[in-house]
């Protein structure tokens, strides 16, 4: 096995707060890292570093862990530029609008859904996304959801099964019927294809009941929760993530003092989604207040073609740190460490030996440089797994 190492880096953030600095990013200067195959093998200061059969010179920029994405929604068909241009112009945004992509993926092939769902991968990896997770949800009819995680499962580990993203159509007058197909013939078709299984747990979606059924119906067939709270109104879905444990709260725009306090009390990580309050033009979520309160915060993008139609991590960093009180080095934890938790995953988030050698080398000599120089196309080079996926030269 060969192994590669790559130096000069002026700063490493590794995730591991033993090393470097002790903070919780771990930053090394004058750092180096070690790669043999897919993994990290050892990370310390350059002039310390092993001798190995490849050598990358980082050149005086950063290296930080590959981003984490731990939400998207990226089997789809369609976009929603209409309703996009109609919210500019005043419009609210509402759960309703998840119809016109259900229409569009249902009349898809399958070969076009995997193009469009390869599409928005690649541009992803591009801009530093190493692992993503994603949902089924434009489907809604068993035979459409179960091929949604189909597709997706031969992308990605981290497939999330969300039958009930809205009630279909077909049962909008029979809601109960709706989640009994979700929890029953749908589930059963459904269960082996994902790890997770989420509820949009909102008002014109399902209420607390109908979620609690579901995740635990999930629950049952091996699939683990994981919860869109809390983004358009205070409601149930914060509590009901910490009562069944659920990796991840997702949205968590609206919360009390309550909500707050569960999320500090467990291991729910409470996930972040700034493309979806930039694109909606609603309130942003308090990351300062969660984090003062000692909550575990991850950011994603949400990706989707309704309320967040953006791949981009980066752009997510930049707007946590200018408005939702967040540090750079606490966004950047977010977007890596914190997207790890939010999957309840350690070989990825950090560069450490042991961990999959999943990075980014910056066009900048700081982390920081993803919130100063917002929109700027910083990934200079991506590895994955050891192999370098971004052909620009180093
Ligand atoms: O996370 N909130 C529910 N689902 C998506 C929106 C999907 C859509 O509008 O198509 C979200 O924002
Ligand atoms: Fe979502």
């Amino acid at each position: 096995m060969s192994s590669t190492v790559i130096s000069n880096i002026a700063a490493l953030v590794t995730n591991d707060p033993s090393l470097g600095d002790r903070s919780p990013l771990g930053l090394v200067r004058d750092a180096a890292v070690v790669i043999e195959g897919d993994r990290v093998v050892w990370t310390g200061e350059s002039s310390k570093a092993p001798a190995t059969d490849n050598r990358v010179d980082a050149g005086g920029r950063a290296v930080l862990p590959g981003f984490v994405d731990s939400h998207s929604h990226l089997v789809f068909a369609g976009d929603r530029t209409e309703e996009f241009n109609a919210r500019m112009s005043g419009r609210p945004y509402s759960a309703g609008g998840i119809r016109t992509t259900v229409a569009a993926t249902r009349a898809a092939t399958d070969a076009e859904l995997e193009a469009n769902l390869t599409r928005f991968l690649t541009e992803a990896l591009r801009q530093g996304t190493t692992t993503f997770e994603t949902k089924s949800g434009y489907g809604l009819t068993t035979e459409d959801e179960s091929r949604a995680l189909r597709l997706a499962a031969r992308h990605t580990d981290e497939v999330t099964f969300l039958g009930a993203h809205i009630v279909a159509p077909e049962y909008a007058e029979d809601p109960a019927g709706y989640v009994a197909l979700v929890t029953g013939e749908m589930l059963d078709a459904c269960a082996p294809h994902a790890r997770w299984i989420d509820v949009f747990c909102e008002k014109g979606a399902f209420d607390g009941d109908q979620a609690r059924a579901i995740l635990t119906a999930g629950r049952a067939r091996g699939l683990h929760p994981r919860v869109h709270a809390n983004q358009l109104t205070y409601g149930p879905g914060v509590q009901l993530a910490v009562e069944l444990d659920a990796a991840s709260a997702d949205h968590c725009t609206h919360l009390t003092d309550a909500d707050v306090d569960a999320l500090a009390n467990s291991r729910t990580v409470a996930t972040l989604l700034p493309g979806a309050e930039f694109s909606t033009r609603a309130e942003w979520p308090d990351a300062r207040r969660l984090l003062d309160a000692g909550v575990t915060v991850a950011l994603s993008t949400d990706c989707n073609p309704g309320s967040s139609f953006t791949s981009s991590v980066p752009f997510c960093i930049a707007l946590a740190v200018r408005d939702m009180g967040m540090t750079p080095d606490e966004a950047v934890w977010s977007a890596t460490a914190g997207g790890a938790r939010a999957l309840r995953r350690d070989d990825i988030g950090r560069i450490a030996p042991g961990a999959y050698a999943d990075l980014l080398l910056l066009d900048a000599p700081s982390p920081v440089h993803l919130a100063y120089r917002p929109g700027v196309p910083l990934v200079r080079a991506v590895w994955r797994r050891g192999r370098r996926v971004e052909p620009r030269p180093v």
